[in-house]
């Protein structure tokens, strides 16, 4: 294979800065010192700070170069007709730019030079020259984006209000329509008397497939088109402007395809409707197109950022942004187009305005310095190689994450990186009022230096808002890139200080508002405080169990009613025991049950294909015995068989009741583990499949073969169990019998679990013969795929010597049915728990295991979810949650592997 050659990289440092080395003690300090509001926390004590994106850009040296030439005289400085001739060639010439700046950067501007290039009369265009400018200004420099959106939406609306606009109702208020506003243009819009509508493409938040990130791209920051021309049709004469912001900051900074602003223009021609854009980002917009939409891929830059344009009446622009610069602002509409005929003589209006709140049209608030080196910034953004960079490093940075577990919204946009929060606090039991996601930003600035902003319920004021609003809130967290700021060694600290924080996200503290709750945009404002989340299980056991499962049927993908099942299915087995509280720790003088590896009488499993990654989840259960004796626990096991025949018609009894009197003997050993155990999974399309578990010891260890033998013989099996007795070795032992209670007996299985000792699950020798075991019986077994399962589990090392530890050992399980023919399906289980420190080793072999046998993306994605809505603390800090992990080989290449998970009601254990 060659070598793999990264992309060149597209810039280097030549100034640096150091940065602090403040203490985690220390920020702590700060934080309280600034009321807990990441806005207030000191930049200069971060190491990372991904508050914005707008005017945090390092500039290029060509612009500082540019401002050094700044010019600040009061009246048409230099950098002022820079500016205007890099708006023409940037948005309007394409490839035929003219590059007047380079001679005022080499300081020959003599006056011929002023003459044919400088003070040229043009017009027609978003950037009137000479003195079309002054008789029909349409270009507007501003201190900063929003003081565009001011300017532009209060005289638009002081004109409608004295019947311009070709208003049918003349002064009345009207609408805009946006894929999506930002915060200040929405605000600036509504303040002026507009009404808004955002129509963003629906499907923000669907998942996208990781695999196609950097290949694909479905720009969902587009307009919705359809409901737009819906609302259109339904609204005639009262919408003022379709304004499309590019890239669409709102909806995650992602981008809007070359088509829709298209569709965007024709829609608004047809509805006589000026089209803006909210141009920003522009060039991380142009890239995209580029990249990912059909027919680009030969355009240049400059090209495509000429088309995006020339659909436009004007637009307004934040030059913090895409002008690579530290501030200004614009605001510009074509000369003599529809907006500028429908509005006539907007552009002294907007001229006299802007005099009066920013200053003179030379300058509008900016100083000739930042005049300079935002226009020479507008040239650099749409350089190739940097848009290239930029938006790679972005969107590594969302892998970089994602490899990690750690959901963001994707695919990524241009110039942000979004967490998902609903994801990243999956099964912690946080509820969006309790403001988590600002309990994880205030985590990060102690513990790391790293700045990032909620844009969630905290920002988004959810708990001011109507339920209906409610739903439409987000749960994100903002990490926007600085342009030209940060290298990879950044992103990694960062990716690895959220992988910290993801792995103990259920100790990250929750967040109130001490004041200002009901501020206007209180993000700036308000205090806040964390609150340490309280771990203790405060519910009964039924309660707890049936929140586990809530969290499993939601990472199974199983509908809610599936889960609904699931959980009326165990109130069920559990019947007046459920109601009990969860002590603090286990009640040792009671019956402990076995089903789980801590003693609480629930285990949850979930099996998982390797190639679909489609999941099923199950539970298994103990009816509790009123009193610690073998006759009460015989009563509960049946009390809980009539409950269950009773209330699932589809249920039989009648194969049990043939063979009830092997396992519920009168007197069993005094060590007996169970009289019966039940599970239950639960799908949409089969309903409830019960199994109940016995055990072929109660009637003696030592005939535990012979009982199993005439339970099989009992049912019909004989053949089936000749099979298994041919196998088994002296090592071997039939350690528990069970049968689905499915009145269809085609479908009903038998199953007989061994237990193969001689030696420990980490012996070579007993996995090779438990493997060549397998082979010899079932037909779809293959012996490398079980050694490769066991030794993944394992983690890559077997024993040496066959003898026992007195760990677990392994235990195979052989299913028979009517379908299944005389021949058994096999599966493995490996005691894993035994065989591990923690629980983060666990999940460290099986991410391996998954990888090494090609399971799917979609495979390994469904274990992560399932474990994580079944923890309850950082992986590290114990063993125990992972119980089992098996392997069944079915048909046609068939394999699954299900994690048994124990519910740690009582906590973890701790390394051996
Ligand atoms: N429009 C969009 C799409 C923006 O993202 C912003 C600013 C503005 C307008 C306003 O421009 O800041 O120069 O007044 N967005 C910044 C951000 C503040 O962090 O996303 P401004």
């Amino acid at each position: 294979m060659s070598t793999f050659i990264p992309r060149p990289p597209a810039h280097a440092a030549l100034v640096v800065r150091s940065l602090p080395s403040a203490s985690a003690e220390e920020r702590q300090q700060i934080l309280e010192d600034v009321e807990y509001n990441v806005f207030a926390f000191p930049a200069g004590l971060l190491t990372c700070d991904f508050l914005s994106d707008s005017g945090t850009s390092a500039m290029t040296d060509v612009q500082w170069a540019a401002l050094m030439r700044g010019d600040e005289s009061y009246g048409r400085n230099w950098g002022y007709y820079c500016l205007l001739d890099a708006f023409r060639d940037i948005f309007e010439r394409g490839h035929n730019r003219h590059h007047i700046m380079e001679r005022v950067l080499a300081g020959k501007t003599d006056v011929e030079f002023y003459q044919t290039k400088l003070l040229v009369s043009s017009q027609g265009g978003f950037v009137n020259g000479g003195r079309y400018q002054l008789e029909r200004p349409n270009f507007f420099i501003l201190p900063q984006g929003r003081c565009a959106e001011t300017l532009l939406f209060s005289i638009m609306s002081s004109m409608i209000a004295e019947g311009y606009g070709s208003h049918p109702e003349h002064g009345k208020p009207t609408t805009i329509i946006s894929n999506g506003f930002f915060d200040t243009t929405g605000a600036n819009a509504a303040v002026a008397g507009f009404q808004l509508q955002t129509f963003t493409q629906p499907g923000l938040t669907d998942p996208f497939p990781s695999e196609l990130i950097g290949v694909k791209n479905n720009f969902k920051g587009n307009l919705d088109l359809a409901a737009t021309k819906l609302y259109l049709e339904g609204h005639p004469g009262k919408v003022s402007m379709i304004l499309v912001t590019i890239t669409n900051n709102w909806a995650a900074a992602q981008p809007v395809s070359m088509a829709n602003i298209r569709g965007a223009a024709a829609l608004a021609r047809d509805y006589s409707i000026p089209l803006f854009l909210d141009a920003c980002r522009f060039a991380e917009n142009a890239y995209f197109i580029q990249k990912y939409e059909d027919g680009y891929a030969d355009k240049s830059i400059a090209d495509i950022v000429q088309e995006m344009f020339s659909y436009a009446e004007g637009f307004t622009i934040s030059l913090k942004k895409d002008g690579l610069a530290n501030m200004g602002g614009v605001l510009c509409f074509r000369d003599q187009g529809m907006f500028a005929q429908r509005y006539e003589g907007i552009g002294m209006l907007l001229k006299e305005r802007q005099i009066l709140c920013y200053g003179n049209d030379s300058y509008g608030g900016m100083s000739g310095r930042d005049l300079m080196a935002a226009s020479a910034g507008l040239y650099q953004v749409t350089d190739q190689a940097y848009l290239c960079n930029r938006i790679t490093q972005v969107q590594s940075f969302a892998q970089k994450l994602q490899a990690n577990d750690i959901a963001v919204l994707s695919p990524p946009g241009g110039h942000a990186v979004y967490l998902d929060m609903d994801h990243f606090f999956f099964g912690c039991n946080r509820k969006l009022e309790d403001f988590a996601a600002v309990g994880f930003t205030l985590e990060l600035i102690k513990k790391y230096g790293i700045r990032a902003a909620e844009a969630g319920p905290f920002g988004w004021a959810y708990d001011l808002k109507p339920v209906e609003e409610r739903a439409k809130i987000p749960n994100l967290v903002r990490f926007a890139v600085p342009r030209h700021v940060y290298s990879d060694e950044h992103i990694d600290y960062t990716v690895a200080a959220i992988k910290d924080l993801y792995e103990r996200r259920h100790t990250v503290p929750n967040a109130v508002i001490t004041r200002g709750k009901h501020m206007k945009l209180r993000h700036f404002s308000a205090g806040l405080k964390p609150v340490p989340v309280d771990q203790a299980i405060t519910d009964s056991f039924l309660g707890e169990a049936s929140r586990q499962l809530g969290h499993l049927s939601t990472a199974v993908g199983q509908d809610a009613a599936a889960g609904e099942e699931l959980t009326k299915a165990l109130a069920l087995v559990a019947g007046d025991w459920g109601k009990t509280p969860v002590p603090a720790q286990l009640d040792s003088t009671g019956w402990i049950s076995g089903v789980s590896n801590d003693g609480s009488a629930v285990e949850y499993s979930v099996s998982i294909d390797q190639a679909s990654g489609k999941a099923e989840l199950r539970f298994l259960t103990e009816a509790q015995p009123k009193d610690n004796s073998w006759e009460h626990l015989v009563q509960a096991a049946l009390r809980a068989n009539k409950d269950i025949e009773k209330c699932y018609p589809s249920i039989s009894l009648e194969r049990f009741d043939a063979i009830r009197d092997l396992f519920l003997t009168p007197s069993p050993p005094r060590d007996v583990k169970l009289a019966a155990w039940h599970s239950c999974a639960f799908s949409a399309s089969e309903g409830p499949q019960w199994k109940i578990y016995l055990d072929p010891s109660a009637a003696g260890e030592e005939k535990a073969t012979q009982t199993a033998r005439e339970a099989f013989s009992r049912l019909g099996l004989e053949s089936g169990w000749q099979l298994i007795e041919g196998i088994l070795g002296p090592n071997d032992r039939v350690i528990y019998f069970s049968l689905d209670l499915a009145s269809n007996k085609e479908e009903a299985r038998v199953k007989v679990y061994i237990a193969h000792g001689g030696g420990d699950a980490t012996s070579r020798a007993v996995v090779a013969e438990v493997a060549q075991k397998h082979a010899s019986i079932c037909p779809d077994a293959d012996a490398f795929e079980i050694q490769r399962f066991f030794a993944a589990m394992a983690g890559g090392e077997f024993g040496g010597e066959n003898k026992s530890s007195g760990r677990k050992s392994l235990i195979s399980c052989f299913a028979f049915s009517g379908k299944t023919g005389e021949r058994p399906v096999g599966t493995v289980h490996f005691p894993v728990d035994a065989y591990v420190a923690d629980d983060a080793e666990v999940k460290r072999r099986v991410d391996r295991y998954l990888v090494d046998v090609g399971a799917s993306v979609a495979a390994r994605g469904r274990y992560a979810m399932v474990l994580a809505a079944a923890q309850r603390r950082p992986l590290c800090e114990g063993r125990g949650i992972h119980a089992w992990v098996s392997l069944k080989q079915g048909a046609g290449g068939k394999r699954e592997n299900t994690l048994y998970l124990c519910p740690e009601m009582f906590g973890p254990r701790g390394p051996f």
